[in-house]
């Protein structure tokens, strides 16, 4: 969490900085700051609250300058106030310093810098950062920043800007993520591509370990022990305008409605002239797999939903027993990892802290890890034994929504494959699921065309003290997920449940002014969910049905009905989560919500 981006070149820099940490605001956005060098002096601006009130503020006052430093804040320690804003400084202030991550050891480093003189006025452990490097000053800015980082326990992206060295940003990488874009005559530094590409497409990653001098004509890396490091320039072929809103209210609005295309583009990709799965870019060899006992996928949030889903098919078709855990969790519980086990960790940032961990969990065991990532170059890709991108293109809005769908396809067509290598399924049985999965894309569009009675539905329920979602086998997840949705955008009280648990508790929260959402699709479990539906109206509940189109049934017993086209049971979830969706983003707009920066979210978790 947290997004920092740097500038050196012509441009002017408080507008090339303000445009950067937009395109990082999903990062966090309860604070911002910025720091340039004007005249060899060393200004800064910080402001709490969303970034417009920055900008507005830069607008009216530019810093100026050519080079500079800015940062949007996602708090960890310390209320977000304009004091705990980043970037932080030393006591003379002339040296600023932006960070992203965590300095575990930050009270015992403030101790003995309080000891020794130095004032600080925020309550954020970042702020040790310029007054260590302060502290360890003697004439070589490098020098200092080597010797400080030493003394940090923790995680850190780091921008530094400094009178003592006016035309340099020294960059540092350790777990936390930095990307440098290489232009003509201007450089930048930055927590992803995004703030980078209206520059420039040509990247250097930092790897961990490592420290940049960025000037405007030239880029010099070094390791932790002052080591000069030749690194190589990548060309990226993201395009810029996949991080705009284009026609779209909002990025959550743009990213629900883009889900047809995104499962063509992962369908042909994936699926070949043979009718047959295929994963050309796999890192695992086929033989591992054909022989794998057991999977453990670990994620988190949205993410842990999709696993879900897997788990049930991959015991389904590839018949390997599967277990799925929530990172935070198995990281902490020395889960047993034995020789034929693949660990499978899902995550669309590929930095999610947690996640993270528990590959490092698994890899120190000597257990293989394939992810599903939805950014080619994160951490999770590159510490993955094999990292699969699922293909989904950059998703800003902080809810998930066409990654989860991608994740889910990208699971269907993980088992696939497996289940042909391990020759669970026939090679025509395999052809035949992947057609059926190329009519998904059709279906998804039909339900997006129900957008309109959807909003309606969304203002007729706004005002519900409590939504609760209902779903039994494949679609117990797909609950989860609908009620996750809805809390982390309109803040309002949900809970998703399986249908069948219902009855042992939290039935007793239903009564005429709650709105429950039941997803029953036609299928095996259909007639259990209708008596699960009988058992919430009798308390007088408002019944929101998710059901096949023309399903007369679901229709009788429901206050309000949405349709999903029929499809095979088990490809309901890539169905039924759509209205789900449609669904939150309506209420969140009724509400007057901010869609795509919800209170107290952000879009990478990268702390624990
Ligand atoms: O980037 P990841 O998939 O690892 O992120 C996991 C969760 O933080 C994420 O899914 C979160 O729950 C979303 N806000 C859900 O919409």
């Amino acid at each position: 969490m947290c997004g920092i981006v740097g500038y050196v070149g012509a441009k002017f820099v408080d507008s090339v900085l303000m445009v950067g940490l937009e395109r990082l605001e999903y990062r966090g956005y309860d604070s911002a700051g910025v720091a340039t060098i004007s005249n060899g002096e060393l200004g800064f601006r910080k402001k709490a609250g969303k970034l417009k009130i920055l900008d507005d503020n830069l607008k009216q006052s530019p810093l100026g300058g050519n080079i500079g430093i800015a940062h949007t804040r996602w708090a960890t320690h310390g209320v977000p106030t304009e004091q705990n804003a980043h970037p932080h400084f030393d006591c003379k202030r002339v040296i600023a310093v932006a960070h992203n991550g965590i300095i575990e050891n930050y009270t015992k480093l403030k101790e003995v810098l309080v000891n020794k003189g130095h004032v600080f006025i925020s309550e954020t452990d970042s702020e040790v950062i310029p007054h260590l490097i302060e502290e360890n000053f003697n004439g070589d800015l490098k020098e200092a920043v080597l010797k400080s980082i030493a003394e940090l326990d923790g995680s850190f992206a780091l921008v530094i800007l400094s009178e003592h060295q006016p035309d340099t940003i020294i960059a540092v990488r350790k777990k936390s993520p930095l990307v440098i874009g290489v232009g003509k005559d201007e450089n930048l530094v930055a927590s992803d591509e995004s703030p980078i590409l209206t520059h420039t497409n040509k990247m250097i990653y930092l790897e961990d370990g490592e420290l940049a001098l960025i000037k405007k004509d030239k880029v010099e890396v070094f390791d932790f022990t002052g080591k000069k490091i030749e690194k190589t320039v990548q060309e990226v072929d993201t395009k810029n305008e996949e991080f705009d809103k284009g026609k779209f209210d909002h990025f959550m609005q743009k990213e629900i409605f883009e889900q047809p295309e995104v499962i063509e583009r992962i369908l042909a990709e994936r699926i070949g002239e043979d009718g047959l799965v295929h994963f050309k870019e796999r890192k695992i060899k086929r033989e591992f797999l054909a022989k794998v006992g057991k999977i453990i996928i670990q994620a988190c949030g949205t993410s842990w939903h999709a696993a879900l889903i897997g788990k049930f098919i991959l015991e389904k078709y590839a018949r390997i027993p599967t277990e799925v855990e929530i990172s935070s969790e198995f990281r902490y519980r020395n889960p047993i990892l034995v020789g034929d086990t693949l660990v499978m960790a899902i995550s669309q940032s590929g930095e999610t802290a947690d996640t993270l961990a528990g590959i490092r969990e698994a890899k120190a065991k000597f257990t293989k890890v394939w992810s599903f990532i939805n950014v080619e170059n994160s951490t999770i890709a590159k510490e993955s034994d094999c990292a699969i991108n699922m293909l989904a293109g950059p998703e800003i809005g902080v809810a998930s929504t066409k990654a989860y769908t991608a994740q889910l396809m990208n699971l269907f067509l993980f088992t696939l494959y497996v289940a042909r290598l391990k020759y669970s399924m026939s090679n025509e049985q395999v052809s035949a699921f992947a057609l059926e999965l190329k009519a998904i894309p059709n279906k998804i569009r039909e339900i997006l065309k129900q957008s309109e009675k959807i909003k309606i539905f969304a203002k007729e329920y706004a005002a519900s003290p409590l939504m609760i979602f209902l779903g039994r086998g494949l679609n117990y997840p797909s609950a989860l997920e609908g009620a996750l949705k809805l809390k982390e955008i309109s803040y309002m009280h949900a809970i998703g449940y399986p249908a069948g648990e219902f009855k042992h508790g939290p039935i007793a929260l239903v009564d005429e002014k709650v709105g429950v959402v039941c997803v029953m699709p036609e299928g095996e479990l259909f007639e259990k969910m209708i008596s699960n539906v009988h058992e919430v109206k009798a308390r007088k509940g408002k019944i929101i049905a998710i059901a096949t189109e023309g399903d007369r049934r679901a229709a009788e017993v429901a206050d309000s009905i949405l349709y999903i086209p029929s499809c095979s049971e088990v490809l309901t979830p890539l169905l039924t989560v759509i209205p789900m969706q449609l669904f939150a983003y309506y209420i969140a707009i009724e509400k007057g919500c901010d869609v795509d920066r919800p209170r107290n979210l952000a879009k990478s978790v990268t702390v624990e």
